[in-house]
């Protein structure tokens, strides 16, 4: 499977990618998550990113391109397919990975923008949790941890995402508005668009992005 998950912050595409890697083993390449790592590591693109991140800006293309470029070519990756979740967020990201997937002969099958009313982004962020070592997502409504503050899987202490702050929030949503948006129409140009409402609980979603995607 060669797939990208689309659409605006706190809308799924984390959850819906983390039952694809668990239940079909998909490899899963979500570009705010390795930028999260980066910055828990305090690397020099660590830094960087989170003097973007903070404020729900976008982290430049040449450096996000680069990154995700590397890990596309990991021989595992290639082999297993992949899922890329947050990655491409501009037009200059798209292009940029077309180039890369044709050099490495794996054309993508489809992309699937996922879809919800801006008022549930705005619920469900705000209850939004995550954990500090595994990456696992927790919402203290809808999915909370076993045990009070603590992952399910890895046991580790749960966190608010420096980002799911109301100014964050407001400017995530104005990036995927005015950077993102066109590249949804940039995949459904190219035939490859799949859209599915997100609105819908966890599993439901999944089935339909099964649907969609056959
Ligand atoms: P990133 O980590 O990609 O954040 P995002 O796009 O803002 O999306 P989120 O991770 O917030 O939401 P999600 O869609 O994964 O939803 P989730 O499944 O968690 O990027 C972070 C930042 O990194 C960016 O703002 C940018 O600065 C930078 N960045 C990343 N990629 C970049 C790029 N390519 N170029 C430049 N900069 C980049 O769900 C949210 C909550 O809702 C959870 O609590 C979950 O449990 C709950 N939930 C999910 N689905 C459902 C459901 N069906 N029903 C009920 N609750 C649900
Ligand atoms: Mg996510």
């Amino acid at each position: 499977m060669r797939l990208i998950f689309i659409g605006p912050p706190g809308v799924g595409k984390g959850t819906q990618s983390a039952l694809f890697a668990s239940r079909m083993g998909i490899f899963t390449l979500s570009s705010g998550e390795i930028f999260r790592k980066e910055i828990e590591a305090q690397t020099d693109l660590g830094r960087l990113a989170q003097s973007y991140i903070r404020h729900g800006d976008l982290v430049p293309n040449g450096v996000t391109i680069e990154m995700m470029a590397k890990r596309l070519r990991e021989p595992e990756v290639r082999k297993k397919g992949f899922i890329l979740d947050g990655f491409p967020r501009t037009i200059r990201q798209a292009e940029a990975l077309e180039e890369i997937l044709t050099e490495l002969d794996m054309p993508l099958e489809s992309v699937v923008s996922l879809e919800v009313d801006v008022q549930l982004i705005v619920d469900r962020l705000k209850d939004r949790l995550g954990c500090t070592k595994c990456g696992e997502n927790y919402n203290s409504k809808s999915k909370p941890p076993t045990r009070d503050g603590f992952c399910d899987k890895c046991n580790s202490p749960l966190m608010v995402r420096s980002d799911d702050q109301p100014d964050a929030i407001r400017n995530r949503l104005e990036s995927f508005r005015a950077e993102t948006a066109p590249v949804v129409d940039f995949y459904e140009n190219l035939g490859l668009l799949r859209r599915v409402d997100s609105s819908r609980d966890p599993e439901q979603v999944y089935q339909e992005i099964l649907k969609s995607i056959q």
